[in-house]
Order: structure tokens, then sequence, then C-alpha cells
């Protein structure tokens, strides 16, 4: 019996039909397949969170997903934030540049996925709101003042973008 099954789904918008294994995860469908490595893979345990996308919407570990379960999703991951027309970075990933909320950015998608779920449903967060939606995603680096401060930032810039 073949374990291939054929998935359709879109990614940053863009439409694919492909044939995977079932036990195929959507991490390596993204990395492997679709060539979009911004999805970052650490523990592949779901508890780092630098696998983190949107499916449909929803914040969800790409290592814990198997790609056949994505079949009919809309899925976003880190390259579909920048502008495609201007090449311009998201005000997120701007804001973790400008507030040093990186140093080797290896959990650094996961952060900015996150936050991008958070502010979309809260557009002002508390601090203990932030800390509290980015508590699934670690950082072996940085330290987590300066992801604060990039959260706090990116929520500043986009409130007053959206009040212009
Ligand atoms: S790689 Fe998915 S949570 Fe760590
Ligand atoms: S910036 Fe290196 S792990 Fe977070």
């Amino acid at each position: 019996m073949s374990t291939r099954q054929t998935i359709r789904l879109t990614v940053n918008g863009k439409s694919y039909e492909r044939e995977v294994e079932a036990r195929l995860t959507l991490a390596d469908f993204l990395r492997h397949e679709l060539h979009l490595g911004g999805t970052h893979v650490g523990c592949e345990h779901g508890i780092c969170g630098a696998c983190t996308i949107l499916i449909d919407g929803r914040s969800a570990r790409a290592c814990l997903t198997l790609a056949v379960q994505a079949d009919g999703a809309d899925i976003i991951t880190v390259e579909g934030l920048r502008n495609r027309e201007t090449g311009q970075l998201h005000p997120i990933q701007q804001a973790f540049v400008d507030a040093h909320g990186l140093q080797c950015g290896f959990c650094t998608p996961g952060f900015i996925m996150t936050t991008l779920e958070l502010l979309g449903e809260n557009p002002d967060p508390s601090d203990e709101e932030i800390k509290e939606a980015l508590g699934g995603n670690l950082c072996r680096c940085t330290g987590y003042q300066s992801i604060l401060d990039s959260v706090r930032l990116a929520a500043r810039r986009l409130q007053s973008a959206s009040a212009a």
C-alpha cells in the first residue's frame, strides 16, 4: 500500500499541490519541498517554538504537524511577511532588528510568527500578555528583555500605522 498522499495547500498566498509521504512533517515539507528555510527546526518535539507558523491564522508547531494534516490549509511562514512589492521587512521584523531582539536569529522566525498572531488578536498587549504569548518560544542567546522590547516596539508602530 502506498504511503504517499496528494495534498493541496496555500503557503504565503501561493497554491501548491504535492505528493508527500504520509509521515513527512510540515516543517520538513516547507523546508525541503518548498525550500522555505525560514521555518527553523530546533527540538523537533514542540518545545522550542522555532518552527512556529500560522495555519489558518492560528500559530502551530510545524515540527508536530504532518504535511498531510495541512491539506487544504492556508499557511503563513516568516517568508510571507516581507512586503512583496517593496521588499520591505514587516514592521514586526523591523522592530526585532531595531530593538536588538535577535543575535544568532535561530529562534527569531518563531518569535515573529507568535508575535504576528498576538498582535493580530491584541494590538496593545500588556507586558504580562506578551510574556504569556511568548512563553512557548525559547531563545538561547538574546535574553528575553530585548525580545519584549521588540514586541512592544512592533505594537506601537503597527498601532500608529493603523491610526494614520
Ligand atoms: S522545532 Fe518545533 S517546537 Fe522546536
Ligand atoms: S537569537 Fe539565538 S537562539 Fe534566539
